[in-house]
């Protein structure tokens, strides 16, 4: 072979790779919707920026006739690019070749985008989309699996980790985007589950199709395990570029300042007006949000998952920020298991990656009953609080409204090292609300009173004798519980500022190996 020659070797084995399992299964893929993972790494990657990585791999099985069957690149497609200029480390399932299916060496080409990631400081993005783990191979699957696992768990809070879920994704094959910190699915095409419909069946009697049992609906909506739910993979795909503007390349640096001409000082008079009188009718927290924040936008983080608490990445002037709210809209914005677990990841993340946490209070407090307290509201409730109480980042709380019991101290309190803390004018921070505090203190006396028009007007008098006390945040105020009480169309400004000052702040945690987290 002359130089030339080798060149064009090099090229076939390069077109060759290129078509992963070949052309046929490459249309089965484009026919059921989905887009192949070259096309998927193309789409989310800044144009001609993917430099590839062992694409000449392949597996080394001799069971089951494998050795007469071996595909460049073995089923999974590796190596680093960028986006918006920002390197990233990234991996792609390759459905077409052997479903997918994950093998040894498939594992070790991974594990090497992972260990490249972590020595270079930058995000992991990895495409699910496969049969789990190559049956043919057996044991060095799962240990190729587990290999995998390792490096999730060691690179959670160094490197943000980003799972997409764009076709199967089953059996333990679902505890590494588990182990990662946001998860996108694409309606229709994918789903996750730890045993599948056939074995639900066997086991259980239940019969489920794959998108009951594993879904993105599901998963976005009940489970809580996914985190974004996309239409379609062109916009799983550019909501995972939209995820990465907000947050840095590692844990030792801070997320990108974007350019903002949206004014620092702008007022919303509308937001003088939004909390309603009467103080049980509800009102949409995220017009709140989209109000005050740079250009209105909003990216909200499992948008229809206990939507009780609203969760998010904004910016202010700029600089990104973590968004956590209490829902009047749903559930009267009571916290409940659900809506502690959410938060408090989120919470944790926006710690572990140096983003600032805003937090908007009104919340009436625990949600009561049985359901809840089998389900450990006890435990749950204390991950959020632990969250809160744990993070260092600079935290700016704003209570609009209630700021009730256990759940004013929750919801980033001054007490758990709230750096900065607002209160509207309507803000109500009491041990419990009007009417629940009346029954207890007055019970006897209530009981007493025969008349009933007497009674009713009794209890009216003592409630309206508590909210004069309690039902404004002067108390608090009073003891420096709360900086200040703002003008709420002033509330952007006054967040802008506070973000300003807070910008060099410096925190720490004593040392310990690591903290025992309510699980
Ligand atoms: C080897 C596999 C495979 C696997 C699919 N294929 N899964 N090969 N190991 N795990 C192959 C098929 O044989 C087929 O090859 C090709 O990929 C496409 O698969 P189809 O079944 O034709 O595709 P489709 O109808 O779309 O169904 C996709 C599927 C199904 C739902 C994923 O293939 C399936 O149920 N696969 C097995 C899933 C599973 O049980 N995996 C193990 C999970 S346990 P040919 O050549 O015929 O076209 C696990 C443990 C991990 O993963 C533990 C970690 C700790």
């Amino acid at each position: 072979m002359n130089n030339q020659d080798k060149i064009q070797k090099l090229i076939d084995l390069r077109i060759e790779a290129k078509l992963g399992g070949g052309e046929k299964r490459i249309e089965a893929q484009h026919a059921k919707g989905k887009l192949t993972a070259r096309e998927r790494i193309d789409l989310l990657l800044d144009e001609g920026s993917f430099e590839e990585y062992d694409m000449f791999m392949t597996h080394r099985c001799d069971n089951f006739g494998m050795e007469k069957t071996k595909f460049l690149g073995d089923g999974v497609v590796t190596g680093q690019g960028t986006i918006d200029g920002r390197i990233v480390y990234i991996y792609a399932q390759d459905f077409t070749v052997f479903g997918g299916s994950l093998s040894e060496t498939y594992a070790l080409k991974i594990c090497k985008v992972m260990d490249m990631a972590m020595k270079i400081g930058a995000p992991v993005i990895g495409i699910n989309d496969s049969g789990g783990a190559r049956i043919q191979e057996g044991v060095t699957a799962l240990a190729g699996y587990s290999e995998i696992f390792q490096r999730n768990i060691m690179a959670s809070g160094v490197i943000p980790q980003i799972s997409a879920i764009f076709g199967p994704c089953a059996g333990g094959a679902v505890y590494s985007p588990a182990l990662t910190d946001f998860i996108i699915m694409s309606k229709n095409t994918s789903y996750m589950f730890v045993t599948g419909p056939k074995v639900v069946k066997t086991v259980t009697g239940e019969i489920v199709t794959d998108e009951q049992l594993g879904g993105a609906s599901v998963h976005g909506a009940k489970s809580g395990v996914s985190h974004f739910i996309a239409e379609d993979e062109h916009e799983g795909i550019s909501l995972i570029r939209k995820l990465m503007s907000y947050i840095p390349q590692n844990n030792l640096e801070d997320a990108p300042i974007a350019f903002c001409d949206d004014s620092i000082d702008r007022l919303d008079d509308s937001l003088n007006e939004l909390i309603p009188d009467n103080p049980n009718k509800p009102y949409d927290v995220k017009n709140v949000v989209h109000s005050i924040v740079d250009y209105n936008e909003f990216l909200e983080v499992q948008r229809n998952y206990a939507q009780n608490i609203v969760t998010g990445f904004a910016r202010f002037n700029g600089t990104s920020v973590g968004i956590v709210a209490n829902q009047p809209n749903y559930l009267a914005g009571v916290l409940d298991i659900n809506a502690s677990r959410k938060a408090a990841r989120f919470v944790r993340f926006c710690d572990a990656f140096n983003i600032p946490i805003i937090t908007l209070v009104d919340v009436p407090g625990f949600l009561p009953g049985t359901t809840q307290e089998y389900g450990g509201i006890i435990t749950h409730g204390a991950k959020l609080l632990f969250a809160y109480g744990e993070a260092t980042v600079p935290k700016v709380t704003v209570i609009l409204r209630k700021a009730y019991g256990g759940a004013y101290c929750v919801m980033a309190s001054k007490h758990l090292r709230g750096d900065i803390n607002y209160s509207w004018p309507s803000g109500e921070i009491a041990v419990m609300g009007p009417k629940g505090a009346i029954e207890v203190l007055r019970s006897k006396k209530i009981s007493a009173i025969e008349d009933e028009a007497e009674r009713a007007a009794y209890i009216t008098q003592a409630e309206e004798d508590y909210k004069e006390k309690f039902a404004n945040p002067y108390k608090a105020a009073e003891y420096g519980y709360i900086d200040d009480v703002i003008e709420p169309r002033n509330t952007r400004f006054r967040i802008i500022r506070a973000l300003q000052t807070l910008s060099t702040k410096k925190a720490t945690n004593p040392p310990k190996k690591h903290s025992n987290l309510p699980l």
